[in-house]
């Protein structure tokens, strides 16, 4: 279980803690999150990541009972209460539940900032990221494209996530 981890929000230039959770993504993982085979984000899209500011962009970021930075889930107006969402937990953390609590707790955070709608690109082959939505947003909808599938979700106002 991961009762140990603890979950913050992560504030502006955690360059620390987007690098250390980067290092514990696997290749593959690193391609499900960002979408290239590249071994680490540019120094464009890291200082955007390090751009939050707990309103348009709100990240949250889980830690081990020793510190170390597990993973990130983050949310990122696009604009007219569409927010895109985005999670990352280390390899060696998977499968015990952080991905989940990462994004609830995003979520929640976004919807009382405002955020409406959430969605997400999905590379087809992801099926732990197409299992961890489909957990959170039970009646999100999906579109499959050419390689990725889009998740879309609306943030209700009494708490129940539903269908976008
Ligand atoms: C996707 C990711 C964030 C999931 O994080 P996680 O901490 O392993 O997920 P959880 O343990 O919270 O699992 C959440 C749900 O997904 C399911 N799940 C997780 N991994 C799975 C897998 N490989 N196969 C099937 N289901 C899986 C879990 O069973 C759980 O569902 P349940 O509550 O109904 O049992 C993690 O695998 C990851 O970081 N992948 C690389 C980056 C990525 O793909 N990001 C998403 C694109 S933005």
């Amino acid at each position: 279980m991961s009762a140990e981890v603890r979950i913050r929000e992560l504030g502006p230039g955690r360059y620390d803690v987007l690098d250390a959770v980067v290092e514990g993504l696997s290749p593959t993982s690193r391609y499900h999150r960002f979408h290239t085979p590249a071994p680490r984000p540019t120094p464009q899209v890291r200082e955007a990541l390090a751009a939050v500011d707990g309103r348009s962009h709100i990240a949250v970021a889980a830690f081990a009972p020793d510190g170390t930075p597990v993973g990130i889930a983050r949310l990122i107006a696009v604009g007219d209460g569409q927010s895109e969402l985005a999670v990352e937990v280390v390899d060696e953390w998977q499968g015990r539940g952080i991905g989940g609590r990462l994004v609830r707790d995003v979520v929640e955070r976004g919807r009382a900032a405002g955020h409406r709608a959430v969605r997400a690109a999905v590379l087809a082959e992801n099926v732990a990221a197409q299992a961890l939505f489909f957990t959170v947003f039970p009646a999100a909808i999906a579109l499959p494209a050419a390689h990725e599938i889009g998740f879309a979700a609306e943030l209700a106002r009494d708490g129940v996530l539903c269908a976008a």
